[in-house]
C-alpha cells in the first residue's frame, strides 16, 4: 500500500503518493524536498547547488524553521508546512515581503543565486528571534555560502529590515 504525503506548500495543499510508478503525484521515496519543489511544482526559486547540505542555496522554511531542502526526503514531510521564496510575497497585493525589499534597497546580492536561500534563512531567524544581534545573524547565515561575497550587504539588509519592522 502506498504512503500518502500531505503538505501545505506556500499556503496550498499538496498531496503526493510514495511509489515507483511514473504517474502524476507519485514520487520515489529517495526524492528530496528540493527535487519535489523544483521539478514537480516548478518552484525553482529554491536553488540546488551542492546537494550535500553545505551551501544553503536550497533553504526553505519548514514549520517556521529554516532547513536545507536537499537534505530532507519528501517522504518524511507528511504534515509539514513549507514556505519557499515564492511564498513570501503578499498574495493579495503581490507586494514583496519587507525582507525581500530590504535586499533590493541595500543591493544585498550580485548574481543572486544564493539569495533565496539567504532570505529564507533570515526569515527563519526573524520568525523565531525578531531582534537578533549581529552575531546571531551571522550564526543563522553560517550555513549559507555566497561566492559573490555579498555578505556585508546582507547584514545591512537584515539590519534595515529590523529597523523598519521593529
Ligand atoms: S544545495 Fe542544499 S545545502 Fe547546498
Ligand atoms: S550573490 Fe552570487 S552567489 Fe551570492
Amino acid at each position: 500500500m502506498s504512503k500518502t504525503i500531505r503538505m501545505i506548500i506556500n499556503g496550498k495543499k499538496e498531496v503526493f503518493h510514495i511509489g515507483h510508478d511514473d504517474g502524476y503525484g507519485i514520487i520515489p521515496d529517495e526524492e528530496t524536498l528540493c527535487e519535489t519543489l523544483r521539478e514537480r511544482l516548478n518552484l525553482t526559486g529554491t536553488k540546488l547547488a551542492c546537494g550535500q547540505g553545505a551551501c544553503g542555496c536550497c533553504t526553505v522554511l519548514m514549520n517556521d524553521v529554516a532547513v536545507p531542502s536537499c537534505q530532507i526526503l519528501t517522504a518524511a514531510c507528511d504534515g509539514a508546512d513549507v514556505v519557499t521564496i515564492e511564498g513570501l510575497h503578499d498574495p493579495k497585493t503581490g507586494e514583496l515581503d519587507p525582507l525581500q525589499q530590504a535586499f533590493i534597497d541595500k543591493y544585498a546580492f550580485q548574481c543572486g543565486y544564493c539569495t533565496p536561500g539567504i532570505i529564507m534563512a533570515l526569515k527563519g531567524l526573524f520568525i523565531n528571534n525578531p531582534h537578533p544581534s549581529r552575531e546571531e545573524i551571522g550564526e543563522a547565515l553560517s550555513g549559507n555560502m555566497c561566492r559573490c561575497i555579498s555578505q556585508y550587504h546582507v547584514f545591512n539588509a537584515a539590519e534595515l529590515y529590523m529597523k523598519q519592522n521593529a
